[in-house]
């Protein structure tokens, strides 16, 4: 028997079903399509050292961001391309246990990290007369924080709001070998001006290092493919040649002339094969550029075009240097968000940062934070959008 119901309200349906895809057919023309999914929230509930983990979704409209609090990462960052399509632009992974499993390429991925963001050389640094050692998790050197730093962290969640979330995290004095009960907070925010933008400050009750960061690898082109073809402006003038363990040799070299010479436009794999001592120590860039900053407070550090999606990327910050690392270490094995194993130069990563090894360098920036200071520090990834 015919009914409205039965009749009716399948055909408004398909009517509806229709109209979607169309908008997703005009692609550009209407709101952004979205192609890539954001990983289910169910997937990263896990209760871990007895705190809960979850993720966490912010927006501004424009982008979305998946957070979790597992190691403080950002799991997702969709972005609009040149064409409306959204674009997941971040490495990672579809499940928290992936996290953990895929340790050699992934245990990095989105992650904050501390308490010493790069190298510390051979795991040994001096303040006020002492000497402290570190975990060896790079040998013959300690690698951003050791093998229990911020990364693996659960932190606590503050606060959050429908496009921030606020981390805060406890690093107990002796904790990884470093001195002093350090407290940070961390504040991902997506702002109105398409920005990432993330907030740093710490605190110490005793003087200690301090190298903050955050580790995501990106890809403007979405999930797989290499990046050498993405172009990247760098606004320094001078690096930080390093030895054949990746520490700085002390020295603050001119790029010019050089295949570190990013200060205008370059396509990242042009001189990738050149013969260069400091391209064969980093198995291509894995390096510290110095930032030419010439005013207080953040600036333009970097740029970044995707070479498929047109999508442009800029990176400001306070910080006086940033660490490009091509994903020269990253080796396929892992499967990622889209399925696609993740590869050699697949992502890159601008790490923004005080140099590596600086509690061993005193003609770098001090790194020290003694009680009573609070360190503050801003970076933002900002999407350039309707060009
Ligand atoms: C380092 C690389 C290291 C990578 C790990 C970068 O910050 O400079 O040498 O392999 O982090 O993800």
């Amino acid at each position: 028997m015919f009914t409205f119901k039965k009749c009716i309200l399948p055909a408004a349906a398909l009517l509806l079903l229709c109209s979607c895809q169309q908008s997703s057919t005009k692609n550009g023309q209407n709101k952004p399509m979205e192609t890539a999914q954001m990983p289910n929230s169910d997937n990263f509930k896990a209760t871990v050292n007895g705190k809960q983990v979850q993720l966490y979704t912010i927006s501004n409209g424009q982008m979305k961001a998946a957070i979790t609090n597992s190691g403080g990462r950002l799991v997702s960052l969709f972005v609009p391309d040149s064409s409306g399509k959204m674009v997941d632009v971040v490495l990672g992974y579809n499940h928290l246990k992936d996290y953990e499993t895929y340790t050699k390429n992934g245990s990095y991925f989105g992650a904050l990290i501390g308490r010493y963001g790069n190298r510390i050389a051979k795991g040994k640094f001096t303040l006020d007369g002492k000497t402290y050692s570190l975990p060896i998790n790079n040998a013959p050197n300690s690698l951003h924080g050791g093998p229990k730093g911020f990364s693996t962290q659960v932190w606590d969640v503050v606060k959050t709001s429908p496009n921030s979330i606020e981390l805060h995290y406890l690093s107990k004095d002796g904790e990884e070998g470093y001195p002093g009960n350090l407290n940070v907070n961390v504040t991902y925010t997506l702002t109105n001006d398409h920005a990432l933008q993330i907030a740093y400050k710490a605190t110490t009750d005793k003087a200690t290092v301090l190298n903050l960061t955050n580790h995501s690898y990106f890809n403007l082109n979405g999930d797989g493919g290499t990046v050498n073809n993405h172009k990247l402006q760098l606004n320094a003038s001078r690096f930080t040649p390093v030895d054949s363990t990746l520490i700085p040799t002390g020295k603050l070299e001119p790029v010019a002339g050089t295949p570190f010479d990013f200060t205008k436009p370059e396509i990242i794999g042009s001189r990738i094969d050149a013969k260069n001592q400091q391209l064969m120590y980093g198995k291509g860039y894995d390096h510290n550029f110095v930032l030419d900053t010439k005013v207080k407070g953040e600036h333009l550090a970097a740029t970044v075009w995707g070479d498929k999606s047109g999508i442009e990327m800029q990176v400001y910050t306070d910080q006086p240097g940033i660490q490009f690392y091509g994903g020269n270490f990253m080796e396929g094995g892992d499967k990622g968000k889209s399925g696609s194993p993740y590869e050699k130069r697949t992502a890159l990563c601008l790490e923004t940062q005080h140099f590596p090894d600086s509690p061993n360098q005193p003609q770098f920036p001090t790194t020290t934070l003694k009680p009573g200071e609070t360190f503050n520090s801003v970076t933002s990834y900002k999407f350039v959008m309707n060009k």
